[in-house]
This record gives C-alpha cells, sequence and structure tokens, in this order.
C-alpha cells in the first residue's frame, strides 16, 4: 500500500425534489476547492458528491410533476451533475441512493445496528415536516393565526402516527459527548460546536427510523411493510461510495473514517448527532469532522421559491464568469457565516481584487518581461533586503495557506494570498523597473524576476479557487503543467532565466456594468 496521505471529503447529497441553486452550488464549490488544494499538496483525496433521491418529499414532487419516482429522480439528478460539469467540480464519484450499491449498504448497516440490539419496533405518533424529512417536538413548534404548526426552519409540520422501528438513540448521548470531548475538532466552526452540545446534552430521544404509509425508500430488510428513514439511507451514503459493506479491504480500508464531511447548518445535527450514533452503534468509526457553513441571502432577502428570488447558478456564471464567482462565494464571507449576495460586492471584488489587485500585477509585470526582456524570464543578480523581503513572503505563504485551508479558513486564506499580491504591487511601484530599464537594466531584471517568481506562488496557490485563470497565468509564465502541484513551491521549483514566454494576455476582465441591477 502506498503511504501517500488519503483525505476524503464529502458533500451533503442533495435532494432531487428540486432545480440546484446556489445553497448547492456553494456547499460543492466548497469541498472542490478543499479536494484540489489537498490534491496539489500531495495528497490521494476521494471527493463524494451526488443526489439524495428518496423519501416523501422526493415522491410528492414527482406526483407533481406527473412522473413514476425512479423517472423523475433520474431527470432533476442529471440537473445536478450537469451543473457538477459546469461549475468544473473534481469529484471522483457521484453516487445516487437509488443505485444497488447503496440499498446493499442500507440494508447492511440495518441489520449491524439490529445485532447490536439498538433497534426496537414500537407505534409513532408525532410531528413531521415533509419539506425537512424531521421529526420535531411539540415543545420545538410555533402555531400561526391561522391554526397551522410550524417547524424552527419555518416548515410545516403534519401529524404522523404509525408503526415504526426506533432506533436507541437516548443510549447514545453520553458516547456522543465523549466522542466530542475528544475531538475538539470533529464540530466547526466552534459556535455550532456548542448548540450541538447543548443540544445533547439536553438529552436525546429515541429516533423513528422507518415508515409505513408511503414507499418511495429502502425496505427494512425482514419486513418489507417499512422503509428506510430517509435520513438513515441518505447518511449512509458516505459509506456506500468506499464499498460499504465490505470494511476491510478496498476504499473503506482506505478512505473511512472520512476527513470531512462539509454541510449547511440546517442540516448540522443529522451529521454530528444521528451519524456519528449509528456508525457507533454499528461498530464503524465516526467521520473526523463535521463543517457546517452558512446560508446565502440575495440582496439582503431570504432565497426562497416563492419570492422568486432564487440565484441559479448558471445565470450568474454566464453573467460574471466562472472563477470569478468561485472567487466571490469563498472570499465574501468568513466561511460558516452566512452571507449576503449582491451586485454590487460581486462587482466590486471582481474589478477591485481581480481585475485590478491581481490581474494588473500580472499584466504589468508580464507585459515588461515582454517587451524588455526579449520574452524571456530574467536572470536576476543579487537579492537585496526589498526582493528578499517579498519573495520570503511568498514562500512562506504555502504553510500559512495550508493551515487555513485546514481548518476551512477559504476567506483567510485568500486573504493571505492578497496579502502578497498587495505587497507586490507596492514593491512595483517603489521598484519602478520601467525606469530602470535605461539606467540600470541588470537591477531591472532582477525585480522582473522576483516578481514573476512572486506571481508564480500566487497562481499556484489560488489554483484550487480560480482554476482556468490560474492555468492562463501559469501558461503565461511557461511554467510545466508537470511543475504545478505545490511541491514546485520548494526547492528546485523556481522559474528557469532564459524560459520563453507567450506574449501576455489578462487573465481577468473588469466587469463593465452595462447599468443592469
Ligand atoms: N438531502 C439532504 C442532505 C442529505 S446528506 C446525507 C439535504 N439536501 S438539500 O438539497 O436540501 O440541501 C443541501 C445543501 O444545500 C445543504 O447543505 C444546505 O445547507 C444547502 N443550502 C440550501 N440553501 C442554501 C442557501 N441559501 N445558502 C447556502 N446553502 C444552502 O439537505
Amino acid at each position: 500500500m502506498s503511504d501517500q496521505p488519503t483525505y476524503y471529503l464529502t458533500t451533503p447529497i442533495y435532494y432531487v425534489n428540486d432545480a440546484p441553486h446556489i445553497g448547492h452550488a456553494y456547499t460543492t464549490l466548497a469541498c472542490d476547492v478543499l479536494a484540489r488544494f489537498k490534491r496539489l499538496d500531495g495528497f490521494d483525496v476521494r471527493f463524494l458528491t451526488g443526489t439524495d433521491e428518496h423519501g416523501q418529499k422526493v415522491e410528492k414532487s414527482a406526483q407533481a410533476a406527473g412522473m413514476d419516482p425512479q423517472a423523475f429522480t433520474d431527470k432533476v439528478s442529471k440537473n445536478f451533475r450537469d451543473l457538477a460539469s459546469f461549475m468544473k467540480f473534481s469529484h471522483d464519484d457521484f453516487i445516487r441512493t437509488t443505485e444497488d450499491r447503496h440499498i446493499r449498504a442500507c440494508q447492511a448497516i440495518w441489520k449491524k445496528l439490529e445485532e447490536a440490539g439498538d433497534i426496537y419496533l414500537d407505534n409513532y405518533g408525532g410531528w413531521y415536516a415533509v419539506r425537512d424529512e424531521a421529526f420535531y417536538g411539540e415543545d420545538e413548534l410555533t402555531k400561526t393565526a391561522d391554526g397551522k404548526r410550524i417547524a424552527p426552519s419555518g416548515a410545516e409540520v403534519e401529524w404522523v402516527e404509525e408503526p415504526s422501528y426506533f432506533f436507541k438513540l437516548s443510549a447514545w448521548g453520553d458516547r456522543l459527548l465523549a466522542y466530542y470531548e475528544a475531538n475538539p475538532d470533529f464540530i466547526l466552526p466552534d459556535s455550532r460546536r456548542n448548540e450541538v452540545l447543548s443540544f445533547v446534552k439536553g438529552g436525546l430521544n429515541d429516533l423513528s427510523i422507518s415508515r409505513t404509509t408511503f414507499k418511495w425508500g429502502v425496505p427494512v430488510p425482514g419486513n418489507e411493510e417499512h422503509i428506510m428513514y430517509v435520513w438513515l439511507d441518505a447518511l449512509t451514503n458516505y459509506i456506500t461510495a468506499v464499498g460499504y459493506p465490505e470494511t476491510e479491504t478496498g476504499d473503506y480500508a482506505k478512505y473511512w473514517p472520512a476527513d470531512l464531511h462539509m454541510v449547511g447548518k440546517d442540516i448540522l445535527r443529522f451529521h454530528a448527532v444521528y451519524w456519528p450514533a449509528f456508525l457507533m452503534a454499528a461498530g464503524l468509526e465516526p467521520p473526523k469532522r463535521v463543517f457546517a457553513h452558512g446560508w446565502w441571502t440575495n440582496e439582503g432577502q431570504k432565497i426562497s421559491k416563492s419570492t422568486g428570488n432564487v440565484i441559479d447558478p448558471i445565470e450568474l456564471i454566464n453573467r460574471y464568469g466562472l472563477d470569478q464567482v468561485r472567487y466571490f462565494l469563498l472570499r465574501e464571507v468568513p466561511f460558516g457565516n452566512d452571507g449576503d449576495f449582491s451586485h454590487t460586492a460581486m462587482v466590486n471584488r471582481m474589478n477591485g481584487e481581480l481585475a485590478n489587485d491581481f490581474g494588473n500585477l500580472a499584466q504589468r509585470v508580464l507585459s515588461m518581461v515582454g517587451k524588455n526582456c526579449d520574452g524571456k524570464i530574467p536572470t536576476p543578480g543579487t537579492f537585496d533586503a526589498d526582493d528578499l523581503a517579498l519573495l520570503g513572503q511568498a514562500h512562506g505563504l504555502l504553510a500559512a495557506v495550508r493551515a487555513l485551508m485546514d481548518r476551512q479558513g477559504f476567506n483567510h486564506a485568500l486573504e493571505a494570498i492578497w496579502v502578497v499580491i498587495r505587497a507586490a504591487n507596492g514593491y512595483v511601484d517603489r521598484q519602478a523597473p520601467w525606469k530602470l530599464k535605461k539606467e540600470d537594466p541588470a537591477r531591472m531584471a532582477t525585480v522582473l524576476y522576483v516578481l514573476a517568481e512572486v506571481i508564480r506562488h500566487l497562481a499556484l496557490l489560488a489554483q484550487p479557487v480560480m482554476p482556468d485563470a490560474m492555468s492562463k497565468m501559469l501558461d503565461q509564465l511557461s511554467v510545466p503543467t508537470d511543475a504545478r502541484s505545490f511541491k514546485a513551491l520548494g526547492e528546485g521549483g523556481a522559474l528557469v532565466p532564459g524560459t520563453v514566454i507567450p506574449a501576455p494576455e489578462g487573465a481577468f476582465p473588469r466587469f463593465l456594468d452595462e447599468g443592469s441591477t
């Protein structure tokens, strides 16, 4: 077996009741950036995404569309795959919960839970929100003026009464708390960890894990009157994809436990409470981390179909460009917090940070190399203190960015890169290489070399967020494609003087507002 370190990360699997929107694109984007970063950093990465195709919500949507649920899920799941390829997501696997491999895995984990004595048959009577596919206690609900009961998420609940299998979640509270205690970074950010801790400390009820009133799900082994609760089915996808129930060899042995489940804040409880409890009860290891990110609003408004302000990621990208949107979404807010999408904020970042700060830096330097150095990487002389300070900042960047990415601090990682971009712009202004052409061409060569080398560092490190623009920038520095991993940031990776570079081309166009909103 190779000793290359592994990194297994997952997105939630998306309900196929609806067209993909910005929220779905955001979760997968964050994972894509991390997957690309880890690959460039030498890891054997497994990046999983997919679609959650069972349950009452999907069944109802299929009925509303007048389609058979399988035909309906085939159609909607394809929209998610199309979005993934449009956004150039680099997932290694796309799982669908209607696949045979998944049904096998679900039934296998069920049997393990049953053998362990953690499942019993009883009757369920309680409130259920189809939109959230979640059960709620009476004390969690509020009543509207017309007497409807509403869950904290805003979803309407209905009374459900039926025979049901239960999972003995109440028995797992102490073991969950011990796991959180022993793994302080299991739930990030910390504010979310505290929420989960107080929820578990408040005492856990047993969880209803089967339904009998509809059919669209995985049959419970041994009692086909029941289908498995869609969240037990859905969460199991994370182990299906690494070959469960085979655990001794193969991908499970290699990749499990997952390094990261990336989720939105609304589905943290399922991932940080139910899922580790199911896994421990089945004798399997819990994942290493669950990160809960925040939600986007649109120009200050909650995004909802009824308001008609859903952001279609494809429209956004057609308007602003893929790398620009990727950059904005990860740069605009500290990852974990809620964020507001606005046209003004988007255009400001595109024009200020991408076109001006980064784009101009590369464009200015590369055109000077083109014009003043015969289109070849110049040969540097001795570096002075200003040169060494800037090179030092660039050389320190990988370690800083890596530490931030390891805690999913995407915006901080981008800020760290921009600190060096701004420092490089300051250096250009101070050194004024355009003046040196006549006065001191040898010094000009050193300054342009330092800048080209710093741009190489910046472009390499920004690849995970903006793969297309950075690949273009690296092409313009004639960095060979096999010298684009982070290994090339170490010794022996520096630009080779004399290398011919192509005529420069802007990596980031300015966005010219045509008077639209
Ligand atoms: N099917 C479940 C997940 C099962 S995982 C075992 C599900 N699907 S979902 O399609 O409703 O949501 C998927 C993700 O989209 C969640 O992480 C959710 O937080 C995210 N978002 C939905 N709307 C969002 C915003 N407005 N902003 C950011 N993310 C949001 O839940």
